[in-house]
């Protein structure tokens, strides 16, 4: 089994931290926004991807990569996010329905809080210190685990 991790953590790299914690128990290849394209995807069996939530989006590059996805491209795939709030299903749902309304399969939906020292949090140092931290990093590698057991699952034909 092979995922590719699609990301762009241009703010304090908090998302590449949740990515990295991915590959530690996984097949998982990390790749930034700027150097994919559908082309590559050719070689996964699933794609994932994931951003900082920046005014209450992914990043803009994520969502055009998204709306851009053709049937040609594996249809299992995965949405994650850091953000001030960690508002889960607020911040993934709008890629997570773009995705199935491309016909992919969506396998989860993972996201926790993160630093974040933008505008007025920049006054006062920042909220959120010190995350992701070990329990984020532990939280993304079971939900890592779980998005490939659920592709298993999919692709387990029963013999009868
Ligand atoms: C320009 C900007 C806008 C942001 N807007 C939001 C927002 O609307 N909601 C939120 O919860 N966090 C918001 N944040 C906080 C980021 O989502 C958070 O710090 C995230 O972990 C950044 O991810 P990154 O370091 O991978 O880029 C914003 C941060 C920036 C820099």
């Amino acid at each position: 089994m092979k995922i590719l991790v699609i990301i762009s953590s241009t703010h304090m790299g908090n998302t590449r931290k949740i990515a990295e914690a991915m590959a530690k128990n996984a097949p998982v290849t990390i790749a930034e926004i700027d150097s994919v394209s559908e082309h590559d995807l050719r070689d996964y069996d699933i794609v994932g991807l994931g951003s900082g939530i920046y005014f209450g989006k992914h990043d803009a590059k994520i969502i055009d990569f998204a709306e851009n996805l053709s049937d040609t491209s594996t249809p299992y795939m995965f949405v994650f996010s850091t953000s001030g709030t960690g508002n889960l299903d607020k911040n993934n749902k709008p890629l997570i329905d773009l995705l199935k309304s491309k016909n992919k399969i969506v396998l989860g939906s993972f996201g926790c809080k993160a630093f974040d020292k933008f505008g007025p949090f920049k006054l006062v140092g920042g909220i959120n210190k010190g995350r992701p931290n070990e329990n984020d990093y532990k939280q993304a590698r079971m939900f890592i685990e779980s998005v490939m057991q659920k592709y298993k699952d999919l692709n387990t034909k029963t013999v009868k």
